[in-house]
């Protein structure tokens, strides 16, 4: 099988890292097809929208979408896509490289972040003047297919142990139902768990990150104990990030579109690679994300480095080192 692989570069340093991956995956040989789509603040001037109706179709057909960055129209290029393809959880890794300066750097965990649900549902409204409501939904559908996905993640990627954050002590019945049906999925496979309320677990993150591996969570839980340890790990150049649905899939670095080093050809494409490996993960192709994973390791644990690291490698500089390595 050969996999289509919609490819959509967006702003600033997205249209430097993503070329970056992209030669990356192309070493490896696996008979991908490439086909470029076109997004973000540039096409929101030619084509009065951020994300043309071809480019949410190349995404709704390709098997998996390498994304790298949109500007000022972030949230309507990103937001629309994930939901194209249909992602479910949000897999954010955050790993202190050996070599590399970091908080902590004993830190590995795995957040696996519901995606859909929480107080993202939307459903939100000024009901008179001063007082403004938001409907928090959670289903036991959702919290099952994030738990499953989490544990499932757990045991294909060797880590031990799994927490579920929550705060079911005062949001009873939506995290309640969150928390019950993740520990139902656990106790049906027989494996362990433990459960952490998401306030001591943002402190505990922070004195001992080293005793968490994987973490599900509530969307926004997720979302701010994710970042809380990418701070620990230092360098946004450096985190990579996938948007998983059933039959599709997004990846992207976390970083933004970095207007103030855009067209100078000095990014760090780490986090757009990284990205790049989990797609190889999602895509079955696990030894090849181990060995794209690896080569990004042994260069920044030997240099050369970009800027963001103290270097002065070129995004190309790296990204060959990242090639020859492989
Ligand atoms: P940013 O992530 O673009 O940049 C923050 C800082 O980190 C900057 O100093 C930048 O130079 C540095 N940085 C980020 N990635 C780097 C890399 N790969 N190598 C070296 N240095 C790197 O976030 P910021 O400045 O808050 O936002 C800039 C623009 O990006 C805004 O228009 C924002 O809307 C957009 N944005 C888009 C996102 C997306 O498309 N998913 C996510 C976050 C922001
Ligand atoms: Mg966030």
């Amino acid at each position: 099988m050969t996999a289509q692989i919609a490819v959509i570069p967006g702003d600033g340093i997205g249209q430097e890292v993503t070329p970056a991956a992209v030669d990356v995956l192309k070493e490896l040989d696996l008979g991908f097809e490439f086909v470029e789509g076109e997004a973000g603040d540039y096409v929101l001037e030619e084509a009065g929208t951020p994300l043309p109706e071809e480019t949410a179709d190349l995404a709704r057909e390709s098997d998996a979408t390498l994304f790298g960055a949109a500007g000022e129209t972030a949230a309507d290029v990103i937001l629309p896509l994930r939901e194209i393809v249909g992602s479910y959880a949000n897999v954010r890794p955050a790993k202190a490289y050996p070599g590399l300066e970091a908080v902590k750097p004993e830190t590995d965990i795995v957040f696996i972040r519901e995606n859909t649900q929480g107080v993202y549902s939307g459903i939100e409204e000024e009901i008179a003047d001063g007082v403004a409501t938001l409907t928090r939904v959670v289903t036991r559908d959702a919290s099952r297919k994030i738990a499953e996905y989490g544990f499932d993640y757990a045991e294909e990627h060797g880590y031990e142990n799994v927490t579920i954050a929550h705060k079911a002590n005062v949001m009873r019945k939506t995290d309640g139902l969150f928390l019950e049906t993740a520990e139902q999925v656990a106790q049906e496979r027989g494996v362990d768990y433990e459960t952490e309320l998401m306030d001591a677990l943002a402190m505990k993150l922070v004195m001992n990150p080293e005793d968490y591996d994987v973490i599900i969570c509530p969307n926004l839980a997720g979302d701010v104990l994710s970042d809380l340890a990418a701070g620990l790990v230092g360098g946004l150049g450096l985190l990579p990030s996938a948007n998983v649905g059933d039959d599709n899939a997004l990846f992207e670095p976390v970083h933004g579109s970095a207007p103030d080093i855009a067209g100078q050809g000095v990014a760090n494409p780490s986090a757009m690679i990284l990205s790049a490996a989990m797609l190889l993960d999602h895509l079955d192709y696990d030894g090849e994300a181990t060995r794209v994973t690896e080569a990004v390791e042994t260069v920044l644990a030997e240099g050369p480095h970009t800027a963001d690291l103290g270097g002065d490698a070129s995004t190309e500089e790296f990204t060959a080192a990242v090639i020859d390595h492989l």
